[in-house]
């Protein structure tokens, strides 16, 4: 269930800089896998560090009505008794998955191979977002789903009683639906290949190699070309869930933009697939290096250091690298906001269909805020003012966006007036100790009175 109460403003101001280290929770994308995977497998899987954020705990909820048993059984440490591939229990009530697209489109097409229908919701945010990209592909499988107008929420699956697999490519970059189709090609008997022509992150292969799949990826001439073998019996597993790099740009981009600052965000996951704002900021002339750098359960992580660097510069953010910082571009553009000249960023037409239209979004924002943006449907352009040249002094909307709230709130670390973001609430989605963490750097964010 999404946080439904009164709209919470916030505001931020300019201090003299986030000292201190900054421990980030867990990866939202690997902990909603880890629950559902869980429930996949037979037997008890143990997650520790996982995302206790909202959206993580709507799939927590959802993947007990689906019958599996799920418990918290420490901070951050869950228990999951699965129930095996092919058999999740037909749920009694409406599954309502809040602001989440990446919960309700995996365990749409983890639903989607099994005898049973099943009735998905969530908040205006999710109601709104298009989920035929979904239903599409898992309609090959014989799956049948009737939505509203274009396939919105609320929507009914009826999973596939003689489910066939399928060979299928995914027309725009996106890991949700590649995930629902592997998801669901645990369902059916024999092979389902799914083929990505630019590469998403990779969390879910991996960790169907870590439950026991038989899955191949080769690169070909049509991309990436993933082989998983249907009707696994998945074994469960001890999953540790990395720190999430996306709720660390935060602090780390705030760190950057804030004269006088100096973080260590410690045991950041840095799989190639979700670390290209950290490339893209170094690239800017960023000072953030990667210390102790090694290998946890199979990926790369490190330990970030962000100091003020008052002379970043902006640039053109290759199109190619988009899908691995998919979810940073409203945090990037704020740091842009505070560079000098232009960033460039093409081929972000996804951006459109997140948890808001974040190109528009954090353009309405950052104008009102004194900087200038250019916009066309998959690009954006923002000029960049300098280190402490942003005006700011504006009162923008978050629009039941975690990610343009968060970000809003980083700007107000470094503009010249207060930014106040008019709902701080959408936060707990994805980054539940966020103010805390923030003002133990020293950021100057509170909540407002309007
Ligand atoms: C996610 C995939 C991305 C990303 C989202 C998490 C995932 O969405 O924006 O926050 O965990 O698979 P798309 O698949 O829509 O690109």
């Amino acid at each position: 269930m999404a946080a439904h109460g009164e709209p919470m403003p916030m505001v931020s101001r300019r201090g003299t800089g986030l000292k201190g280290r900054a421990e980030v929770p867990g990866d939202k994308s690997v902990s909603h896998r880890a629950l559902i995977l869980g429930a996949l497998a037979v037997g008890e899987t143990r997650v520790t560090g996982l995302l206790e954020g909202q959206d993580v705990l709507d799939t927590a909820a959802a993947m007990r009505a689906f019958g599996a048993q799920v418990e918290r059984t420490g901070e951050g440490a869950w228990s999951i008794h699965g129930v095996g591939t092919g058999g999740f229990a037909e749920p009694e009530d409406v599954i309502d998955c809040g602001n989440s697209g990446t919960g309700v489109r995996l365990i749409m097409g983890a639903a989607a191979t099994s005898p049973i229908t099943a009735t998905f919701t969530g908040d205006a945010s999710l109601r709104s977002r298009p989920m035929g990209r979904v239903t599409d592909p898992l309609a090959l499988f014989g799956a049948a789903a009737v939505g509203r107008e274009g396939g919105r929420l609320p929507l009914t699956l009826i999973g596939a009683r003689d489910p066939q697999p399928v060979r299928y490519t995914v027309p725009v970059p996106s890991a949700q639906v590649k995930s629902a189709v592997l998801l669901a090609g645990l369902g059916a008997p024999g092979q389902t290949q799914v083929i990505e022509r630019e590469a998403t992150r990779d969390h879910t292969e991996r960790m169907l190699a870590g439950f026991g799949a038989e899955i191949t990826v080769e690169e070909g001439p049509e991309g990436r070309v993933i082989t998983l073998t249907g009707q696994p019996e998945l074994r469960p597993q001890s999953i540790a869930v990395p720190r999430d790099p996306s709720s660390a740009a935060f602090p780390v981009c705030a760190a950057l933009i804030a004269e006088g600052s100096d973080v260590l965000v410690p045991g950041i996951g840095l799989n190639p697939t979700r670390a290209g704002l950290y490339e893209t900021l170094r690239e800017m002339g960023a000072d953030l290096t990667y210390e102790n750098p090694r290998d946890e359960g199979g990926e790369p992580v490190a330990d970030l250091r962000a100091r003020f660097s008052g002379a970043m510069r902006g640039i053109e953010v290759p199109p190619e690298r988009a899908a691995s910082m998919i979810d940073e571009y409203p945090v990037l553009s704020v740091v842009a906001a505070c560079a000098e000249g232009p960033t460039v960023m093409r081929g972000v037409g996804e951006l459109r269909v997140k948890e808001s239209d974040r190109i528009d979004a954090m353009a309405q924002g950052l104008r009102a805020c004194g900087v200038e943006v250019e916009e066309g449907e998959d690009w954006w352009i923002v000029h960049g003012l300098g280190a402490g040249g942003v005006p700011g002094g504006a009162r923008v909307e978050s629009r039941l966006d975690h990610r343009i709230a968060m970000a809003f709130l980083v700007l107000g670390l470094a503009s010249q007036r207060a930014v106040t973001v008019d709902d701080g609430q959408p936060i707990a989605t994805s980054f539940p100790i966020f103010e805390p963490l923030m003002t133990g750097l020293g950021a100057a964010i509170a909540r407002s009175n309007g």
